[in-house]
Protein backbone atom coordinates (compact mmCIF):
# COMPACT_ATOMS: atom_id res chain seq x y z
CA UNK A 1 0.00 0.00 0.00
CA UNK A 2 1.37 3.42 -1.18
CA UNK A 3 1.50 6.83 0.89
CA UNK A 4 -0.04 8.42 -2.51
CA UNK A 5 -2.06 5.58 -3.70
CA UNK A 6 -5.30 6.48 -5.92
CA UNK A 7 -3.28 10.12 -6.57
CA UNK A 8 -2.30 12.30 -9.39
CA UNK A 9 0.92 14.72 -8.73
CA UNK A 10 1.81 17.07 -11.31
CA UNK A 11 5.66 17.61 -10.49
CA UNK A 12 7.32 20.35 -12.67
CA UNK A 13 10.89 20.39 -13.40
CA UNK A 14 11.22 16.41 -14.03
CA UNK A 15 14.63 16.48 -16.02
CA UNK A 16 16.29 18.34 -12.91
CA UNK A 17 17.82 17.13 -9.40
CA UNK A 18 15.00 17.44 -7.07
CA UNK A 19 12.29 16.83 -9.71
CA UNK A 20 13.82 13.57 -11.28
CA UNK A 21 13.78 11.96 -7.40
CA UNK A 22 10.73 13.49 -6.99
CA UNK A 23 8.89 11.61 -9.73
CA UNK A 24 10.62 8.60 -8.78
CA UNK A 25 9.68 8.31 -5.00
CA UNK A 26 6.27 9.72 -5.89
CA UNK A 27 5.41 7.37 -8.48
CA UNK A 28 6.74 4.51 -6.29
CA UNK A 29 4.31 5.54 -3.38
CA UNK A 30 0.90 4.95 -5.72
CA UNK A 31 1.09 8.30 -7.25
CA UNK A 32 0.77 8.74 -10.78
CA UNK A 33 3.17 11.41 -11.90
CA UNK A 34 2.76 14.12 -14.21
CA UNK A 35 5.70 16.05 -14.79
CA UNK A 36 7.62 18.20 -17.80
CA UNK A 37 10.62 20.50 -17.65
CA UNK A 38 12.00 22.90 -20.30
CA UNK A 39 14.92 20.28 -20.88
CA UNK A 40 12.47 18.48 -22.68
CA UNK A 41 15.67 15.67 -23.16
CA UNK A 42 16.07 15.38 -19.59
CA UNK A 43 12.08 15.21 -18.51
CA UNK A 44 11.85 12.32 -20.79
CA UNK A 45 15.12 10.51 -19.76
CA UNK A 46 13.23 10.91 -15.89
CA UNK A 47 9.98 9.57 -17.47
CA UNK A 48 11.80 6.26 -18.99
CA UNK A 49 13.84 5.88 -15.65
CA UNK A 50 10.02 5.75 -13.78
CA UNK A 51 8.73 3.28 -16.29
CA UNK A 52 11.29 1.19 -16.05
CA UNK A 53 10.97 1.09 -12.26
CA UNK A 54 7.70 -0.02 -13.23
CA UNK A 55 5.64 2.62 -12.62
CA UNK A 56 3.31 5.25 -14.02
CA UNK A 57 4.61 8.21 -15.68
CA UNK A 58 3.78 10.87 -18.37
CA UNK A 59 3.93 14.25 -19.40
CA UNK A 60 4.17 14.80 -22.87
CA UNK A 61 6.86 15.30 -24.85
CA UNK A 62 9.64 18.01 -25.42
CA UNK A 63 10.40 21.01 -23.56
CA UNK A 64 8.28 22.67 -21.62
CA UNK A 65 8.48 26.75 -20.65
CA UNK A 66 6.52 27.50 -17.54
CA UNK A 67 7.14 31.04 -17.58
CA UNK A 68 5.14 31.12 -20.46
CA UNK A 69 1.05 31.00 -18.93
CA UNK A 70 0.22 29.25 -21.97
CA UNK A 71 2.50 26.62 -22.12
CA UNK A 72 1.83 26.20 -18.00
CA UNK A 73 -2.00 26.61 -18.95
CA UNK A 74 -1.84 23.75 -21.67
CA UNK A 75 0.73 21.43 -19.48
CA UNK A 76 -1.72 21.34 -16.27
CA UNK A 77 -5.12 20.60 -18.69
CA UNK A 78 -2.78 18.15 -20.82
CA UNK A 79 -2.10 16.21 -17.61
CA UNK A 80 -5.56 16.50 -15.77
CA UNK A 81 -7.00 15.24 -18.77
CA UNK A 82 -4.39 12.28 -19.04
CA UNK A 83 -5.49 11.20 -15.65
CA UNK A 84 -8.39 12.54 -14.61
CA UNK A 85 -7.78 14.23 -12.16
CA UNK A 86 -5.47 16.25 -9.42
CA UNK A 87 -5.08 15.93 -6.16
CA UNK A 88 -0.99 17.21 -5.86
CA UNK A 89 0.31 19.88 -7.30
CA UNK A 90 4.47 19.91 -6.47
CA UNK A 91 5.84 23.52 -7.74
CA UNK A 92 9.91 22.32 -8.14
CA UNK A 93 10.73 23.96 -11.03
CA UNK A 94 13.15 26.81 -10.84
CA UNK A 95 15.91 29.14 -12.56
CA UNK A 96 17.58 32.40 -11.35
CA UNK A 97 20.92 34.19 -11.55
CA UNK A 98 22.99 35.99 -9.46
CA UNK A 99 25.00 38.99 -9.33
CA UNK A 100 25.53 41.77 -6.54
CA UNK A 101 23.08 44.21 -6.30
CA UNK A 102 24.63 46.81 -8.13
CA UNK A 103 26.33 44.28 -10.65
CA UNK A 104 22.85 42.33 -11.15
CA UNK A 105 21.22 43.25 -14.83
CA UNK A 106 17.36 44.39 -14.80
CA UNK A 107 17.17 41.33 -17.45
CA UNK A 108 18.83 38.55 -14.67
CA UNK A 109 16.03 40.30 -12.17
CA UNK A 110 13.25 39.79 -14.80
CA UNK A 111 14.51 35.98 -15.84
CA UNK A 112 15.11 35.32 -12.07
CA UNK A 113 11.41 36.61 -10.74
CA UNK A 114 10.23 34.58 -14.06
CA UNK A 115 11.74 31.18 -13.58
CA UNK A 116 11.16 30.87 -9.82
CA UNK A 117 7.99 32.80 -9.08
CA UNK A 118 6.02 33.73 -12.25
CA UNK A 119 5.66 29.81 -13.20
CA UNK A 120 4.39 29.18 -9.58
CA UNK A 121 1.48 31.58 -10.19
CA UNK A 122 0.82 30.21 -13.70
CA UNK A 123 0.54 26.58 -12.65
CA UNK A 124 -1.27 27.06 -9.60
CA UNK A 125 -3.92 29.15 -10.76
CA UNK A 126 -4.32 27.42 -13.92
CA UNK A 127 -4.40 24.26 -11.55
CA UNK A 128 -6.68 25.48 -8.98
CA UNK A 129 -9.89 24.34 -9.72
CA UNK A 130 -9.25 21.00 -10.92
CA UNK A 131 -7.80 21.07 -7.35
CA UNK A 132 -10.97 22.26 -5.62
CA UNK A 133 -12.79 19.20 -7.38
CA UNK A 134 -12.25 16.97 -4.47
CA UNK A 135 -9.65 19.00 -1.90
CA UNK A 136 -5.47 18.49 -2.81
CA UNK A 137 -2.35 20.25 -1.67
CA UNK A 138 0.12 22.59 -3.43
CA UNK A 139 3.74 22.15 -2.63
CA UNK A 140 6.03 25.12 -3.85
CA UNK A 141 10.05 24.74 -3.05
CA UNK A 142 10.98 27.58 -1.75
CA UNK A 143 15.18 27.69 0.11
CA UNK A 144 16.56 28.84 2.81
CA UNK A 145 17.47 32.21 0.52
CA UNK A 146 13.68 33.26 2.06
CA UNK A 147 15.07 33.57 5.55
CA UNK A 148 18.28 34.99 5.11
CA UNK A 149 21.30 36.45 2.94
CA UNK A 150 24.47 34.86 1.50
CA UNK A 151 27.79 36.19 2.37
CA UNK A 152 29.08 34.23 -0.83
CA UNK A 153 26.60 35.10 -3.83
CA UNK A 154 24.82 37.96 -4.76
CA UNK A 155 21.58 36.58 -4.15
CA UNK A 156 18.92 39.48 -3.91
CA UNK A 157 16.55 38.16 -6.66
CA UNK A 158 16.68 34.79 -6.16
CA UNK A 159 16.01 36.14 -2.12
CA UNK A 160 13.14 37.92 -2.71
CA UNK A 161 11.60 35.31 -5.39
CA UNK A 162 11.79 32.82 -2.90
CA UNK A 163 10.37 35.05 0.10
CA UNK A 164 7.30 35.56 -2.21
CA UNK A 165 7.45 31.96 -2.95
CA UNK A 166 6.87 31.49 0.99
CA UNK A 167 3.91 34.36 1.32
CA UNK A 168 2.11 33.15 -1.94
CA UNK A 169 2.22 29.95 -0.01
CA UNK A 170 0.14 30.98 2.70
CA UNK A 171 -2.24 33.45 0.48
CA UNK A 172 -2.99 30.04 -0.98
CA UNK A 173 -3.15 28.57 2.05
CA UNK A 174 -6.36 31.10 3.12
CA UNK A 175 -7.87 31.34 0.15
CA UNK A 176 -7.59 27.15 -0.26
CA UNK A 177 -9.10 26.21 3.17
CA UNK A 178 -12.71 26.03 2.34
CA UNK A 179 -11.80 23.99 -1.46
CA UNK A 180 -9.81 21.40 1.01
CA UNK A 181 -6.58 22.34 -0.79
CA UNK A 182 -3.75 22.62 1.73
CA UNK A 183 -0.48 24.64 0.57
CA UNK A 184 2.92 24.54 2.25
CA UNK A 185 6.22 25.58 1.02
CA UNK A 186 9.35 23.78 1.61
CA UNK A 187 12.99 25.85 2.17
CA UNK A 188 15.72 23.68 1.09
CA UNK A 189 19.20 24.58 2.78
CA UNK A 190 22.58 23.28 0.40
CA UNK A 191 21.48 20.15 -1.45
CA UNK A 192 23.92 18.02 -3.67
CA UNK A 193 22.35 17.52 -7.18
CA UNK A 194 23.85 16.47 -10.41
CA UNK A 195 24.22 20.43 -10.65
CA UNK A 196 25.68 21.39 -8.11
CA UNK A 197 28.17 18.59 -7.44
CA UNK A 198 30.87 20.65 -9.34
CA UNK A 199 31.14 23.22 -6.70
CA UNK A 200 31.21 20.48 -3.85
CA UNK A 201 34.52 19.03 -5.76
CA UNK A 202 36.45 22.43 -4.69
CA UNK A 203 36.82 22.28 -1.03
CA UNK A 204 37.00 26.15 -0.59
CA UNK A 205 33.68 26.43 -2.33
CA UNK A 206 32.50 23.64 0.05
CA UNK A 207 33.67 25.35 3.32
CA UNK A 208 31.77 28.68 2.10
CA UNK A 209 28.54 26.57 0.69
CA UNK A 210 28.46 24.17 3.92
CA UNK A 211 29.52 27.48 6.49
CA UNK A 212 26.93 27.72 9.39
CA UNK A 213 25.26 23.90 8.41
CA UNK A 214 25.35 22.17 11.79
CA UNK A 215 25.88 19.03 10.22
CA UNK A 216 28.46 19.61 8.23
CA UNK A 217 27.37 18.49 5.17
CA UNK A 218 24.84 19.28 1.90
CA UNK A 219 21.11 17.78 1.96
CA UNK A 220 20.42 15.21 -0.11
CA UNK A 221 17.38 15.46 -2.77
CA UNK A 222 15.63 12.52 -1.39
CA UNK A 223 15.49 14.63 1.54
CA UNK A 224 13.88 16.99 0.33
CA UNK A 225 11.49 14.61 -1.32
CA UNK A 226 10.81 12.80 1.79
CA UNK A 227 9.64 16.03 3.84
CA UNK A 228 7.38 17.09 0.53
CA UNK A 229 6.02 13.14 0.33
CA UNK A 230 4.55 13.24 3.92
CA UNK A 231 3.14 17.05 2.60
CA UNK A 232 1.56 15.30 -0.33
CA UNK A 233 0.43 12.68 1.77
CA UNK A 234 -3.03 12.49 4.12
CA UNK A 235 -0.45 11.98 7.39
CA UNK A 236 -0.16 16.20 7.10
CA UNK A 237 -4.25 16.60 6.65
CA UNK A 238 -3.73 19.46 9.69
CA UNK A 239 -0.63 21.03 7.96
CA UNK A 240 -1.27 24.29 5.80
CA UNK A 241 0.25 27.65 5.33
CA UNK A 242 3.25 27.15 6.74
CA UNK A 243 7.16 26.39 5.76
CA UNK A 244 9.38 23.62 6.40
CA UNK A 245 12.53 23.80 5.91
CA UNK A 246 14.56 21.27 5.59
CA UNK A 247 18.66 22.90 5.96
CA UNK A 248 20.73 20.59 8.61
CA UNK A 249 20.31 23.18 10.99
CA UNK A 250 21.77 26.48 9.11
CA UNK A 251 18.89 28.71 10.29
CA UNK A 252 19.48 27.41 14.11
CA UNK A 253 23.03 29.34 14.59
N1 LIG B 1 19.96 22.52 -5.03
C1 LIG B 1 19.93 23.35 -4.01
O1 LIG B 1 20.92 23.54 -3.31
C2 LIG B 1 18.65 24.08 -3.67
C3 LIG B 1 18.60 24.82 -2.47
C4 LIG B 1 17.43 25.47 -2.13
C5 LIG B 1 16.33 25.41 -2.97
N2 LIG B 1 16.40 24.69 -4.12
C6 LIG B 1 15.20 24.63 -4.96
O2 LIG B 1 14.86 23.28 -5.20
C7 LIG B 1 14.16 23.19 -6.45
C8 LIG B 1 14.77 22.09 -7.30
O3 LIG B 1 16.09 22.46 -7.62
P1 LIG B 1 17.24 21.42 -8.05
O4 LIG B 1 18.27 21.54 -7.03
O5 LIG B 1 16.67 20.10 -8.36
O6 LIG B 1 17.75 22.20 -9.36
P2 LIG B 1 17.81 21.75 -10.88
O7 LIG B 1 18.34 22.93 -11.62
O8 LIG B 1 18.51 20.44 -10.99
O9 LIG B 1 16.28 21.53 -11.26
C9 LIG B 1 15.39 22.56 -11.61
C10 LIG B 1 14.70 22.14 -12.90
O10 LIG B 1 13.74 23.16 -13.26
C11 LIG B 1 13.77 23.30 -14.67
N3 LIG B 1 13.26 24.61 -15.06
C12 LIG B 1 13.82 25.82 -14.86
N4 LIG B 1 13.08 26.80 -15.40
C13 LIG B 1 12.00 26.18 -15.97
C14 LIG B 1 10.89 26.66 -16.71
N5 LIG B 1 10.75 27.96 -16.98
N6 LIG B 1 9.98 25.77 -17.16
C15 LIG B 1 10.13 24.44 -16.90
N7 LIG B 1 11.19 23.93 -16.23
C16 LIG B 1 12.11 24.80 -15.77
C17 LIG B 1 15.25 23.15 -15.02
O11 LIG B 1 15.45 22.85 -16.38
C18 LIG B 1 15.69 22.04 -14.07
O12 LIG B 1 15.60 20.76 -14.68
C19 LIG B 1 14.23 24.58 -7.07
O13 LIG B 1 13.02 25.29 -6.81
C20 LIG B 1 15.38 25.23 -6.33
O14 LIG B 1 15.30 26.64 -6.30
C21 LIG B 1 17.53 24.03 -4.50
Amino acid sequence: MGRLDGKVALITGTGGGQGRVAALRFASEGARVYGCDINGAAHEETCQLVRDAGFAMSGGRGSVDLGDPEQARAWVEAGVAEFGRLDILYNNASACRFGGVAELSIEDWHFTIRNELDLMFFTTKYAWNHLAVQGGVVINISSVAAWGGSQIAGISAHAAAKGAVVSFTRQLAVEGVKHKIRAVSISPGFIATPGTTEFLKNPDIRKALLDGVLMERPGESHEVVSTALFVASDEASFITGTDIVVDGGLLAT
